[in-house]
């Protein structure tokens, strides 16, 4: 088992790629916390760790809720090995219609709530400890209504070079899953109705090089690849897993 004994923090770990990721580190020997906001899906998390871990409420906009998160861990575990920082959401919508909420909410979720996670996680880990966010195919590519998501996403690669060259001189690592689009609720949440969410999943579907969406599980292997010693000497980098999308 490639993650031992290790204690695994997850955000957005109530459902599709951060669901994935918490089985697949809890399978590999780690004991994993899980964070949404949904109470359902929260219970539902939880019972799948069948005790390796538990599962907190936590709304990442809000700095109070992240700080009860850590000190629950604390409390708990007293450490973190691992943070996955992968929570995120995504509204869509043309320049024109962009609301000032929009753009608030996206980017305290994706970017100042995933910040504020890594900034209060790093005193609980110690050397070796790995960080892993998820970012996005759409932080280097253009997608018609999705300006304002792709920004955060954008503005998360940018950290894990920057924390990453932060944190190195103490040993912990930093790095990035890249997903194309990925069969997840996530898409559904953009806000479009049904007819534009079929057409827009159909548009991104027929880019794709590979012809196929991709699963979770696919994405939560990256990052079990980027928590473990397996990618000890990475850090800084992304691992984009989607499809070909981005590359050709
Ligand atoms: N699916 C894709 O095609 C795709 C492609 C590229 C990147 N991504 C990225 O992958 C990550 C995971 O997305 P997914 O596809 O797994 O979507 P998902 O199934 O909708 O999961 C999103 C997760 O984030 C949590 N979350 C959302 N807002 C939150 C908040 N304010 N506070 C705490 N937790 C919050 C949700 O918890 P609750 O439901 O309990 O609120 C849920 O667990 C996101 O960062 C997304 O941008 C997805």
């Amino acid at each position: 088992m490639k993650l031992n004994g290790q204690i695994a923090l997850v955000t957005g770990g109530t459902s599709g790629i951060g669901l994935a990721a918490a089985d697949l580190f809890r399978r590999e020997g780690a004991r994993v916390i899980v964070v949404g906001t949904d109470a359902e899906r929260l219970a539902a998390a939880e019972a799948r760790l069948e005790g390796g871990g538990f599962a907190i409420a936590a709304n990442l906009r809000r700095a109070e809720d992240i700080d009860r998160v850590m000190t629950a861990v604390r409390a708990r575990y007293g450490k973190i090995d691992i943070l996955y920082a992968n929570a995120g959401l995504g509204r869509a919508a043309p320049l024109e219609a962009v609301t000032e909420d929009q753009i608030d909410e996206q980017f305290e979720v994706n970017f100042k709530g995933l910040f504020l996670t890594i900034q209060k996680a790093v005193p609980l880990m110690a050397r070796g400890g790995a960080i892993v966010l998820t970012t996005s195919f759409l932080n280097s590519k253009g997608t018609p209504g999705l300006s304002i998501l792709s920004a955060t996403k954008a503005a998360v690669r940018s950290l894990a070079r920057t924390l990453g060259a932060e944190l190195a001189p103490r040993g912990i690592r930093i790095n990035a899953v890249s997903p194309g689009p990925i069969s997840t609720p996530f898409a559904g949440k953009l806000g479009l109705s049904e007819p534009e969410l079929k057409a827009f999943a159909d548009g991104v579907a027929g880019q794709v090089p590979l012809q196929r969406f991709g699963e979770a599980d696919e994405i939560a292997r990256a990052a079990l690849f980027l928590a473990s010693s397996d990618s000890g000497y990475v850090t800084g980098t992304e691992i984009v897993v989607d499809g070909g999308l981005s590359q050709f």
